[in-house]
């Protein structure tokens, strides 16, 4: 009998975790919206992206550590906010907490974790972590969340704005998905003051469709945290977030969950960089699977880049074992990329690292 090899790259995490999910939440954690043209394209966008190094540098001292918002990360590789991630490993977030804080990076909570923030941070008291926060139409339940999540030790807060509808995802609708019984989202059931379960739809259903950059400022201002936005898509948008206040922007299409047909975000970072014109500071996420793609976000000015699915990958396959092992292998995968580039730390990069930028 032959034992099927250790996986070696992303890639072969999805594969393995494809094997062990189900219709359901294979397809909740692997589609997206639409016919899945962003979804697709977003991975595409980066492999088209060509590195152009430089040799006979000095890289004989090599480090990946880098700040992030005041954050001091040993690797420019964020953990994405994915709702549920019990649905992927009975130890959920309190893993994947587990596995970022091994890697000495941040997890950004989602606000639909099936964990709270408090038991996360008890499962992780080293590790640093942000909250994803929907805004909700009733502001005290977003205010209820923020203060469990100051409580817990949480550094900043990230709004996502690009969700006040959840975007059309056909794999739910075929396959019929629901969150299964036995998986709460206790922060927000907390923060609603009731102790039963909560479907996705009937959390989104609470989320604000009238948010407006005034209304958003107004939470910034009254926030006790720094607060980033997630989901910028164009330059115009980067202008008015700095212009209201935010501390960070996340460009990101939610890794085509949302409207399909968007810019995959290799194709749209340059712009939101040129227009924060370095008031904030740019991270991106969606598709990001290799070590080289990472080198190309930061060469196009990002700060760091969040991985989602890959994530949830791991976890499926091997627990926080997993989840640490696919931030392991982006690591080393980043290391060889920078020295192959010629430069030895991920800030030495800049838009003469790819070609035509
Ligand atoms: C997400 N994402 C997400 N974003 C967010 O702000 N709050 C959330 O609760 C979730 N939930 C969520 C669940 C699942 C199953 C997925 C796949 C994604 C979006 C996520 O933070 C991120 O933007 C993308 O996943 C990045 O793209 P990749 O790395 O998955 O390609
Ligand atoms: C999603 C939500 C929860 O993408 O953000 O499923």
């Amino acid at each position: 009998m032959t034992t099927a090899p250790d996986p070696i790259n992303l890639a072969d995490y999805e594969r393995l975790a494809s094997e062990l999910l189900e219709a359901g939440p294979g397809g909740y954690y692997n589609g997206g919206a639409g016919d899945e043209n962003t979804l697709r394209a977003n991975a595409a966008a980066w492999d088209k992206i060509t590195l152009r190094p430089r040799v006979c540098v000095d890289v004989g001292d090599l480090s990946t550590a880098v700040t992030v918002l005041g954050e001091q990360l040993s690797m420019p590789i964020l953990v994405a906010p994915t709702a549920l991630q019990r649905i992927a490993h009975d130890d959920g977030e309190l893993a994947m907490a587990q596995a970022a804080q091994a890697a000495g990076t941040l997890m950004v909570c989602s606000t639909l974790a099936s964990a709270s923030l408090a038991e996360i941070a008890a499962a992780a008291p080293g590790a640093q972590r942000w909250l994803q926060l929907y805004l909700c139409r009733d502001r005290s339940v977003s205010n209820a969340l923020v203060d469990q999540a100051v409580a817990a030790g949480a550094t900043a807060i990230v709004v996502t704005v690009d969700a006040p509808y959840a975007g059309i995802r056909e794999r739910d609708l075929r396959s019929g998905f629901v969150v299964p019984e036995q998986i709460d989202m206790p922060g927000v059931t907390a923060a609603l003051g009731r102790s039963a379960g909560l479907t996705v739809e009937e959390f989104f259903a609470m989320v604000d469709p009238t948010l407006t950059w005034a209304k958003l400022e107004e939470f910034i201002e009254s926030a006790p945290l720094p607060v980033l936005v997630k989901g910028i898509q164009c330059g115009e948008d980067a202008r008015l977030a700095c212009d209201h206040g935010v501390a960070g922007i996340i460009a990101s299409n939610h890794g085509g969950r949302q409207l399909d047909n968007v810019a995959p975000t290799a194709e749209l970072l340059a712009e939101v960089v040129d227009a924060a014109g370095g008031r904030v500071e740019v991270l991106v996420d969606g598709g990001i699977r290799r070590g080289s793609d990472v080198c190309a976000a930061l060469a196009l000015g990002a700060s760091a880049v969040l991985i989602g699915r890959p994530m949830l990958w791991g976890l499926t396959v091997d627990g926080a074992q997993g989840a640490e092992r696919v931030l392991e292998l982006l690591r080393h995968e980043l290391e060889i990329s920078l020295a192959l580039l010629g430069v030895s730390s991920p800030r030495q990069l800049t838009r003469a690292h790819v070609a035509g930028a």
